[in-house]
C-alpha cells in the first residue's frame, strides 16, 4: 500500500475546518499535521484550494437496485413493490445484481460515499464489488421468514464465512421487516446473532400499514413488539423508522437502537418525514441513508443531507432545528457509530483514512461563509474529485482507478435493453 501526502491543504476534523498536510500509511492517518520523521510519501496530492472531509457513510441501502433508478416512478406504492420491482427482481441473475452493485459504487465513490451499509436478496455479490471498486461495505443478505428462511440464513452464515477475515467488509443480519419475518423466524435470527456476534440490519416502522397490521397483530407499535421480543438486546440499526409514537422514540433510545433516516425515499413512496428532531432531542443515534435507487433515484449523500437538513425545519415550521453540523454528523460519525465501525468517520491522526477531497471551485460554492452549511445546502457531490479509501486511492480527479467504468457502463445497458 501506497504511503500518500495530501499537502496544504484544507480539512474538517472535529467539526471544524483547519489547514492541514495529511500523511497516510496502511489504510491510517498518522499525522495530521505533516509527515512524521521517516515518512517517505509514494505518492504527493497537491491540496491546495481543496478541502478535504471525512467519506461519507450511507447507512441503509440496496445497492444491485441501481438496475432500477428511473423504472418505477410516480407510481403508488403497491405498483411500484408488487407490479415493478419484484417481478423484475425475481427474474435478476446473480450477474444483473453484480453489474448494478458496481454500478452504484462508482456513483457513491464520485458522491463522496466510502462507506456503505447494504442490504440485498442474493448473497457475495455485495461484498465482491465493493472489493472490486475499493469501498469499504457492511453487507447483510436480507432475511424473510417462512419457505427458504433457513437457506437464507445458510447463506448469510456462508458469506459471513467467505468474507470475515477481509477489514473492510463488515457483515450484519438482516431479517428484512416484521412484516416479512414472523415471530418464531425473529426469533431464529436472534439465535444466530449471538452466536455469531453480528449485528441486526432492519427495516422498521416505515409506513402507515406497517403499524395498522401489527397493532392488529400483536396489540402494540412495531417498535414495542421487537423491544418485547428482545431483539434490541443485540445493536441494531433500524431503517425509516417514520411512524414513532413518544414510547417508541424512548424505546429506541433506552435500547441504544440507532436509526437510518431515509429522507428522500420516505418521500418518494410516500410513506411520510421520520421524527428526527424528535428522535435526536431524545438522545437516539441517527444516521443517514439513501435506501436504493429504486425509491431515491440516486445514491448520492450530498442530495440526502440536503434534505435531511431542510424537512425537519418545515414539518417543526422551526429555522433552528437539525443544522447543518448536526446533519453532518449523521452522514459520518454517526454512521460509523451504528455499523460499529472503530475510528472511522472523521480526519484524525489515527483514525482510517476514508477521506473525499473536494473542488471548491465551483460557482455555488463561493463564498465559503460555513463549511458546514455549504456541504449540506449548496453542495451537489459533483465537487468530489479525488476519494481514498482504507489508506488506497479509488478515485482521482474523478476517473475509478480500480474499475474499468465503460465496461460498467455498457454492461447496465445491455441489462436495461431487455426490461
Ligand atoms: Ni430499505
Amino acid at each position: 500500500m501506497e504511503n500518500i501526502l495530501i499537502k496544504n491543504t484544507k480539512a474538517l476534523s472535529g467539526g471544524q475546518v483547519v489547514e492541514a498536510e495529511i500523511a497516510i500509511a496502511s489504510g491510517v492517518i498518522l499525522s495530521m499535521t505533516g509527515a512524521p520523521e521517516g515518512f517517505t510519501a509514494d505518492k504527493v496530492i497537491d491540496g491546495a484550494g481543496k478541502l478535504c472531509i471525512p467519506g461519507l457513510i450511507n447507512a441503509h441501502t440496496h445497492v444491485y437496485m441501481s438496475l432500477f433508478r428511473n423504472y418505477a416512478d410516480d407510481v403508488a406504492f403497491t405498483e411500484w413493490l408488487f407490479g415493478r420491482v419484484l417481478p423484475k427482481e425475481d427474474a435478476m441473475s446473480v450477474e444483473d445484481a453484480y453489474w448494478g452493485t458496481l454500478l452504484g459504487c462508482i456513483e457513491m465513490v464520485k458522491s463522496g460515499t466510502t462507506t456503505f451499509c447494504d442490504m440485498y436478496p442474493i448473497a457475495g455479490m455485495s461484498a465482491e464489488a465493493a472489493r472490486k471498486a475499493g469501498m469499504r461495505a457492511v453487507v447483510s443478505r436480507g432475511l424473510t421468514g417462512s419457505e427458504g428462511g433457513e437457506r437464507r440464513i445458510a447463506e448469510a452464515l456462508g458469506e459471513w464465512e467467505t468474507w470475515k477475515h477481509d477489514p473492510m467488509v463488515t457483515h450484519m443480519l438482516a431479517p428484512h421487516a416484521i412484516y416479512t419475518c414472523d415471530t418464531p423466524f425473529l426469533e431464529r435470527v436472534m439465535q444466530v446473532s449471538d452466536e455469531t456476534g453480528m449485528l441486526i440490519n432492519t427495516h422498521l416502522s416505515e409506513s402507515e400499514k406497517e403499524i395498522a397490521d401489527c397493532y392488529a397483530e400483536h396489540g402494540c407499535s412495531p417498535v414495542e413488539y421487537l423491544a418485547k421480543l428482545g431483539l434490541f438486546d443485540r445493536k441494531t440499526l433500524a431503517a425509516h423508522c417514520v411512524h414513532l409514537s413518544e414510547l417508541d422514540i424512548m424505546l429506541l433510545a433506552e435500547k441504544g437502537v440507532s436509526v437510518a433516516h431515509n429522507p428522500k425515499s420516505n418521500l418518494k413512496l410516500a410513506n411520510g418525514i421520520a421524527p428526527v428532531k424528535q428522535l435526536l432531542d431524545a438522545g437516539v443515534n441517527v444516521c443517514l441513508g439513501t435506501d436504493g435507487a429504486g425509491s431515491n433515484n440516486t445514491l448520492n449523500m450530498f442530495s440526502e443531507m440536503n434534505f435531511a437538513c431542510l424537512l425537519p425545519k418545515g414539518v417543526n415550521k422551526q429555522g433552528d432545528v437539525v443544522s447543518a453540523n448536526t446533519v453532518l454528523q449523521m452522514a459520518t460519525l454517526n454512521g460509523a457509530k451504528a455499523l460499529s465501525q472503530e475510528n472511522l468517520g472523521d480526519l484524525q491522526a489515527g483514525w482510517k483514512a476514508d477521506i473525499a477531497i473536494l473542488n471548491l471551485d465551483h460557482p455555488w460554492m463561493y463564498p465559503m461563509h460555513n463549511v458546514a452549511n455549504a456541504l449540506c445546502y449548496s453542495a451537489t457531490g459533483t465537487e468530489v474529485e479525488t476519494v481514498i479509501i482504507g489508506g488506497e486511492v479509488v478515485m482521482e480527479d474523478r476517473r475509478m482507478t480500480k474499475i474499468d467504468e465503460e465496461e460498467v457502463y455498457a454492461n447496465i445497458a445491455r441489462i436495461a435493453k431487455d426490461w
